[in-house]
Order: structure tokens, then sequence, then C-alpha cells
């Protein structure tokens, strides 16, 4: 199991050896208290705790918070000392602690985490020290932990705090749009391994666009509050991500208390609201059709308004300024967005419908250098091209992608639709479908 031959016999040594194990402890399990066992038969064990942004670095935001998951592990037994890890690579910590021995579970030796390994060994060499490879403990899958977890769902509560969360602990999070369980389903379980790592979108950005779309209607601000609560509703009930819910225009300064009550108590992470007044249209409209900015004055009134209203630290108003989408002006988009922080915005979002991303560049160097700077939001539907990696180095720190299960789904039904009516039959059809079968087996409980 040890990697390099070395001394066990402490009699002859001054200093106790002491053994280094890096933790998540978010679903602590008998395979880990294992590895903690064995841990103590070679010195005094010092566990890293993973923070919260180093678990985000390759795993989904974990259940507990960094705080929780620490005092669990305080108070399990035989271990000497609990610090801090605060990236998934060990080399920070081990240059600190330099400790005579890592621990980790032997399942390591594979995928991703196999690099990390590596530079371990090679750290660890530096003083002498040497991996210890526990064997994998059978019978137990942290991924059937994980899914049982996440049937038993999740409150109004951890819910909405996830968002604030998530900010601390990513450099960039990604919402996907649903609007209605079955897309909000989609949100909740897509997984990919891309580079041997897990991806997964990290919540569920509710759309005045699709949601309207959805039920026939134009995006006007026709679908009022109760009719988003429903839409709103089928989603919470079935995913445990953190929700963004696209306000409009927040309506009346004296409406919009009412509506971040509500949509608190749900346990809503973030409400955006666009600085428009009147009659509402979509953005991606923009100058074609006619569409009125609010001033400074009654748009900021409005935000500290819904802040004197809110009752949790958690809840988020987020400001969205249309300047850009309204050719006002980078200088007037760059006022507002001093002067809606000002005002009590939690973040702000930049909107933009060119087909380059050079005005939302432009506008996040400027407000990278603002002295009160608030987390960051885009929606890249006109400017796709942009990616993930370029937003994140521009210092964007929350992607929406705004309306790509609807448009897409939209696209295949169509198409389905003018199949049958030239073929006469449903067969050709088929193609676009996926089987009965995988239908059926969808949402568990059917049968
Ligand atoms: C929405 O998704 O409804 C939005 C983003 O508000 S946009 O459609 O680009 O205006
Ligand atoms: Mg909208």
């Amino acid at each position: 199991m040890i990697q390099e031959s070395n001394n066990l016999n402490q009699e002859n040594t001054e200093k106790p050896k002491t053994v280094y194990m890096g933790l998540c402890a978010d679903l602590l399990h008998p395979g880990h208290l294992n590895i903690l066992n064995e841990a103590q038969k070679y010195g005094d064990v010092i566990v890293g705790v993973l923070t919260d942004k180093a678990i985000a670095s390759y795993k989904r935001l974990p259940y507990l918070t960094y705080e929780q998951r620490k005092v669990i592990v305080e108070n399990l037994k035989g271990i000497k000392k609990v610090v801090p890890q605060d990236t998934l690579d060990y080399v920070p910590n081990l240059k600190l602690y330099k400790p005579d021995y890592v621990i980790h579970g032997d399942d390591w030796k594979t995928g991703f985490q196999r690099e990390v390994r590596e530079r371990v060994i090679q750290t660890l060499k530096e003083w002498g020290g040497s991996v210890i490879d526990v064997p994998y403990t059978k019978g137990i899958s942290s991924t059937q932990l994980n899914n049982n977890v996440k049937k038993l769902g999740v409150t109004p509560e951890m819910r909405m705090g996830k968002l604030k969360r998530l900010l601390h602990a990513k450099p960039l999070s990604r919402f996907l749009e649903a609007h209605n369980g079955l897309t909000g389903l989609i949100v909740e379980n897509t997984k990919i391994l891309k580079d041997e790592i897990p991806k997964e979108f990290d919540g569920v950005w509710i759309s005045s666009l699709t949601d309207s779309t959805a039920k026939g209607k134009p995006d006007i601000e026709f679908v009022d509050l109760t009719s988003r609560l429903n839409t709103i509703h089928q989603i919470l009930d079935i995913t445990t991500k953190p929700m963004i819910v696209d306000g409009d225009t927040g309506g009346l300064i004296e409406h919009f208390p009412y509506t971040v009550k509500t949509l608190e108590r749900l346990g809503i992470s973030a409400i955006i609201i666009e600085d428009k007044i009147g009659l509402k249209k979509n953005s991606l409209f923009g100058t074609e059709v006619e569409q009125t900015q609010d001033t400074i004055e009654n748009f900021s009134k409005k935000i500290a308004a819904g802040k004197n209203a809110q009752v949790t630290n958690e809840f988020m108003i987020i400001a969205r300024i249309e300047s850009l989408i309204l050719k006002q002006g980078m200088e007037d988009a760059l006022k507002r967005a001093k002067a809606y922080i000002e005002a009590g915005a939690d973040a702000i979002m930049i909107h933009s419908k060119e087909k380059e991303p050079n005005e939302i560049l432009e506008f996040c160097e400027h407000y990278s250098k603002f002295e009160n700077k608030k987390p960051l939001v885009v929606v890249p539907t006109t400017y796709s091209q942009v990616t993930e990696k370029q937003l994140e180095t521009m210092g964007v720190n929350v992607v929406i992608y705004a309306n790509h299960l609807l448009r897409s789904s939209y696209l295949t039904m169509k198409k389905t639709a003018e199949l049958i009516l030239a073929c006469d039959r449903g067969k050709e059809a088929e193609e676009n479908c996926v089987s009965i079968k995988e239908i059926l087996n969808l949402i568990p409980g059917g049968n």
C-alpha cells in the first residue's frame, strides 16, 4: 500500500509522524472512516477539509457548508488537527504541514485524480514523505448516497443560500433556462464527463421569454406573477438547485416588495429586474420596438424597496441594465451600474444583443475597476460564440443560457409535426423522438 518504503517505527524518532488526509465530509460513509482508522496507525492525523471552493472546482457544490463539515470532522475520533484545504490540489497544504504521509482511497489512482496523486507524490519526495493508498471499500457507492440525498429534496432555506455559496465558491456559475417540470429535470439531472471531470448546471433560470412562449403568450409582462408561480412551483417541486427568477421590470415600486417576499419565502435565490418602464418588450428586439428605460432615480428606489422587504441575508436582488440594448451608450451603462449598486443591488446583469461580445467585453473591463463591485451576470444569447473561459477571464460570475431548451424543443417538435403531415403516418418522425421506454422510465414511480 505504501508507495515508497519508509520507516514506520516511530520509537526512535523525536517528533511523531504525521499523516495528512483530504476530506470533503459531505456524505461521510464507512469507507472514509476506514481510511481514517488506517491513518491513525501511521501517526498524528491532520485532516484537510476541502472548502466549498475546492469541491466546486471539480464537482457540485457540497450539501453542507464548510463550517458544518468542519464541525463534523472535528468531532470524529482520533484526529489531531483539522485545517481547511482550499484547492483540490494538495500541494499548498502539504508545503505548509509537511506531513510524512498522505493517505487516500486507492480510487484516486484513476480518473482525473490521478494527476492530483502524482503531484502529491512529487511534493512529498522533497522531504522523504510518501503516499498510502487504502483499498476502496466495497459495497458503498457515493453515487447511490448522492441520489438518496437528492431524493430527500431540499428546504427553501437551503436552496436559497446556494447561489451566494456558489458565488463564493466558483469563479463562474452556469444557469440554464427551464419553463416546466420536464425542463427543470433536465437542468437538475444533465451531467457529462469532460476530460474525466463531471460537469453539470449550477442552477435554473426562470425566463419570462420562455415561460410566456411556452404558454403561447408574448413576453410583455402579460403572464403575471400568479401564472409565473405555477411554473416556478412545478420546477421547485422536482429540483434541488438554486433558482434565479426573471422579474421583468419588477412592476410598480409599490408592488415589488410583495414579489420579493413571495419569492424569498419559496426559497428562490434571486430576482433579476430590468431598468425598463411601461410596456416591456423582449430585450432581443432592441430598438426595433418602442421600449422605455426607467430613470436611475426611479429604478434605484425600486431596488431599495425590494431590499427593504426581504427578510434573509441570502436572497439577492439583481439589477439588469438595458443601456446597451437601447443604444444609450457605455457610459450610461456604467453610471447605472454604480447607481444600482449604491441603491443596494446584490449583483449586476449587463445585457447585449450584439452578435459579437465586444461591448460586453468593454463593459467588463470598466466594471472590473469599480471599487464597490458586485457579482456580474450575462446572458450570451446573440453572442453565443463566447466561451465560459472567456467570460470567466472577463470577470463574469454567472452565465445564463436563457432560452436554449425551449428553442431546441420547439425546433424538433415542429419538424415532427411536419413529418407526420408529409408522410401520413408517425414512422418517419420516430427518428426525432426518444423511445416510449425511455420516456416511461424517465420519471420514477409511474409503474
Ligand atoms: C428572458 O430570458 O426572458 C430574458 C433574457 O429576459 S432576454 O430574452 O435576452 O431578454
Ligand atoms: Mg425576460
